[in-house]
């Protein structure tokens, strides 16, 4: 009996998926989320009033920025890809190389960043309790007459905690609600197979860990905003929080520095740095049909009033 216990329980380890779905209500405060969704399309963040966050996490590409690397305050120039915010409430560590530990420190980031809002503390708050309009708004939540730097970024990380991308035919498929087709099932197969489930697993398929890109072949390419910028150890040179691969369609051009426009491409140059492998065309397809599957529903927010 006991050993029949034992085997039940190994085949249920077994059967658990590397990859666990999207909670379909993950919580937020829905009035504070309300607020944050209008600083977030709110270019007066920005020192010269021209670029919001949605500038460069743009949800008609996923959340992301279709521009290889970000255009911050006065066209200045960033040196990374705009990660998606779809979903960013699930990684371990935010940026690319992990150097800030939730959404609230994360938000510092673009704000006061001299090439992104350039915004700093007293400024925004003078510019925001200037204002009628966002004294009401932030009133009718906080039932205080003036607005903090802890309100604003309450608000916004809510609203962040309120884009996230439930209900992927995948996550239906994990929940045992639609089967794939034999070409997605065999591209996430494929995907478990080779490997690629090492690095990317998880809620998000990714940004659970930091991996070197190049593990196995060396990558001759810039490494700009990798994790030796933050532990200024050689080891860590290449080395980034692994992506997400949740909306990976949507979320062009590829890589920390944007440099490939095209999931064939990405996929052909991850499988060949990190993994040795050269894989075939059809591979590839398999691989893209998976990825179409991990594409969630829009988040319900953004078409809300
Ligand atoms: C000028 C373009 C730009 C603006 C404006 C901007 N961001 Fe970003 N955002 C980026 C880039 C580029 C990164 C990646 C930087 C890095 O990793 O070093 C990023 C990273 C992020 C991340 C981390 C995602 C992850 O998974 O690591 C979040 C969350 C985020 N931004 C939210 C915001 C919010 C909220 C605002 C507005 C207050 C904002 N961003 C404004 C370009 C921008
Ligand atoms: C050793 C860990 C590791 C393995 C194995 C791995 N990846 Fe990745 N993957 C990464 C890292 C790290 C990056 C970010 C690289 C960069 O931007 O410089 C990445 C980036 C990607 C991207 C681009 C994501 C984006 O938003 O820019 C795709 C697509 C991808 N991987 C797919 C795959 C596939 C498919 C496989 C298997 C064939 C795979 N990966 C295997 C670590 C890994």
């Amino acid at each position: 009996m006991k050993r029949i216990i034992l085997a039940v329980f190994a085949v249920l380890l077994v059967a658990k998926e590397p990859i666990d779905p999207i909670p379909q209500n993950y919580p937020y405060d829905k009035d504070k989320a309300k607020i944050g969704k209008v600083l977030f399309f709110d270019p007066l963040l920005s020192r010269d009033e021209t670029v919001a966050c949605v500038s460069c996490h743009d949800f008609n590409y996923g959340g992301a920025d279709p521009r290889r690397v970000s255009i911050g305050v006065y066209g200045k120039k960033g040196n990374v890809n705009s990660p998606t915010v779809y979903n960013a409430v699930f990684n371990f560590a935010l940026f690319w190389n992990g150097r800030a530990k939730d959404l609230y420190e994360q938000l510092d980031g673009p704000l006061h960043s001299p090439v992104e809002m350039d915004m700093d503390e007293k400024t925004l708050l003078e510019r925001l309790n200037a204002s009628p309009y966002y004294k009401e708004l932030f009133k009718e939540v906080y039932h205080t007459s003036t607005i903090t730097y802890g309100m604003v970024k309450e608000s916004i990380v809510e609203f962040e905690k309120a884009l996230t991308t439930p209900n992927s035919k995948f996550d239906r498929y994990l929940r045992g609600e639609v089967n794939l087709t034999s070409q997605e099932y065999e591209g996430y197969l494929l995907f478990k197979k080779l490997g690629c489930i090492t690095c990317h697993n998880g809620i998000n398929l990714g940004g659970n860990s930091f991996q070197k890109f190049g593990s196995v072949i060396p990558y001759e390419g810039d490494f700009k905003g990798d994790r030796y910028e933050v532990t200024k150890k050689e080891i860590d040179r290449g080395v980034y929080r692994v992506p997400t691969l949740r909306n990976i369609t949507l979320t062009a051009p590829y890589f920390h520095n944007g440099s490939v426009d095209s999931l064939e491409e990405a996929i052909n140059k991850v499988a060949f740095h990190n993994l040795g492998y050269e894989l075939s065309e059809v591979e590839i397809k398999k691989i893209i049909a998976f990825f179409e599957t991990l594409t969630g529903e829009r988040p319900r927010i953004l078409d809300e009033d």
